[in-house]
């Protein structure tokens, strides 16, 4: 290809227009919980402590409401801030800070205009006078490229609260977005408005929680109305496993969590995180210890239910966001080639040591009786020592083995399966290659697997019933024994 030099003044102008490229940009995939996430990193990198968020989203189809998003970091002089509200700022290649959480010179607008259509911004750095900007999107769709000086009516009481206009030393920053047509809350119903107002909370809180814990962990504190918002650590309670550099700038732990046997229900609801064991295993990376993405295997592999313990923590610095393919909300990224190899092997390590905490059932499966009458329903197998010899026995209380009686004509058949079953144990083959016997029985279920587990559990949850059971209760028995225990988060839908 011929690549001929051309003047600088060559070509033909065709800029686009300002109100078309800003009103794409509201839709380019924000959310409430990311877009308020990306305001949080400024103030983060501008040294806050404390970040106060207030919302009010509007309960009717007019646009109104308020985002207001306040810090008290650094804060900006005058002409930084006329800077920092220009759309792109100095392009992604200017260098920055390694703890500098922003790339882009784009994500206080962008953020911004995706839950409303006016932005507000005051800030105040030492020694400098406050100063307040502000895009309007109706303004720029006549005037172009035009911010306006000063709050607009509805910000304006909105900052009056804030230290930055009540100290007149106090640095900081507030970022106030009103005319919410973005952010509504509204149904037909005002009580369902009011539920899904504090749905929408939650979920912020929950997503602002899990991606700066670590800086919660350090100090910081958000706040969102009256509630300091608690950080969630994928990793709490987690058995690290390996450690290793790739590339030389790349850190990657390995951890693998206990298994639930071992904590209590609460700690495991905890652990299973916002989205859930299958949202959380995986890979979780953190840029400039920032979390971007929450869990995933990075397309390398398929989520798993005995994969579901891995957790393998990425540390990126922010050098690497080109490499990493870091997306402007923050909220994905895409491993360069070379490193696919080493994170497919890591990945799989991680799995394998999962797969073996699960295995850990085995122990709890077959707890010591010494009668063949167990006090444990849960277990399926149980061990009858003797002298000088241990029996496997089928516990004949499992909710399982109740069902299977009670669906024969003859229980007296299924109990000679049972006997028959036992003695036959193919132990001599299991002890031979145990490794690959123990991966063999840890393979997943397939599709057809599992949706026959789920009709099998339906009928012990009608057998335990027809026991006296209340349904609640049924369900939780079923659900807490093997093998259902271990997908009780697939089977749980079918039940009923
Ligand atoms: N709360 C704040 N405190 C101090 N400075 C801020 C604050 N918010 C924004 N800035 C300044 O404004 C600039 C532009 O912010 P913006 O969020 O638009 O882009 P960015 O943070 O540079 O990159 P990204 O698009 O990745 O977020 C920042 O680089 C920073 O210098
Ligand atoms: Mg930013």
């Amino acid at each position: 290809m011929v690549v001929t030099q051309c003047n600088i003044s060559e070509g033909t102008e065709n800029a686009p227009h300002p109100f078309a490229l800003v009103e794409a940009m509201r839709s380019i995939g924000y959310t409430p919980p990311t877009a308020l996430a990306d305001l949080i990193d400024n103030g983060i990198t501008a040294g806050a402590k404390n970040i106060k968020i207030r919302m009010s989203p509007p309960r009717t189809s007019t646009p109104s409401g308020f985002v207001v998003v306040e810090d008290d970091g650094n804060g900006m002089s005058p002409e930084r801030l006329a800077e920092a509200m220009r759309w792109g700022g100095d392009g992604p290649d200017r260098p920055r800070r390694v703890d500098d959480l922003g790339r882009f010179g784009l994500g206080m607008k962008t953020a911004s205009i995706a839950l409303g259509r006016r932005l507000t911004v005051a800030s105040r750095a030492a020694g400098e006078p406050l100063r307040i900007l502000r895009w309007d999107l109706d303004h720029i769709a006549q005037a172009g490229w035009k911010m306006l000086d000063g709050p607009d009516a509805e910000a304006e009481p909105l900052m009056a609260r804030s230290a930055l206009f009540t100290e007149p030393t106090a640095t900081g920053t507030i970022v106030i977005v009103t005319y919410l047509d973005r952010l509504a809350v509204r149904s037909s119903l005002p009580s369902h408005s009011e539920r899904n107002e504090a749905a929408l909370t939650a979920k912020i809180a929950e997503h602002l929680g899990m991606v700066f814990h670590r800086f919660i962990a350090e100090g910081l504190k958000i706040r969102l109305g009256a509630s300091e918002i608690s950080g969630w650590d994928p990793f709490k309670n987690a058995v690290l496993k390996d450690t290793e550099k790739l590339g030389g700038a790349v850190e990657v732990a390995s951890y693998v969590l206990p298994h639930h046997s071992t904590v209590t229900t609460e700690e495991d609801s905890r652990m299973a995180g916002p989205s859930g064991w299958g949202a959380h295993q995986g890979f979780l990376v953190y840029r400039a210890r920032r979390l971007i993405v929450p869990g995933g295997w990075l397309r390398l592999f398929s989520p798993a239910e005995n994969c579901r313990l891995a957790r393998i923590r990425i540390d990126l610095p922010n050098m690497l966001d080109d490499g990493w393919k870091l997306n402007v909300m923050k909220s994905s990224v895409v491993p360069p080639s070379w490193q696919l190899a080493d994170l497919q092997r890591i990945g799989e390590a991680t799995r394998r040591e999962s797969m073996a905490m699960f295995n850990f059932r085995g122990e709890r499966q077959a707890p010591t009786t010494g009668s063949d009458d167990s006090s444990v329903p849960n277990a399926f197998w149980m061990q009858v020592p003797s002298p000088d010899a241990v029996r496997f026995r089928i516990n004949r209380a499992h909710a399982v083995v109740q069902t299977l009686k009670q669906s024969v004509r003859d229980p007296a058949v299924a109990e000679d399966f049972l006997r028959a079953f036992e003695r036959m144990l193919p132990l001599q083959a299991i002890l031979q290659d145990p490794k690959r016997t123990v991966n063999g029985a840890v393979d997943e279920p397939t599709p057809d697997e599992l949706r026959g587990m789920a009709e099998f559990a339906k009928k012990a949850v009608k057998t335990l019933r027809a026991q006296g059971y209340a349904t609640d209760a049924a369900c939780r028995i079923v659900l807490c024994s093997e093998p259902f225990a271990l997908y009780a988060e697939k089977i749980r839908p079918h039940l009923i």
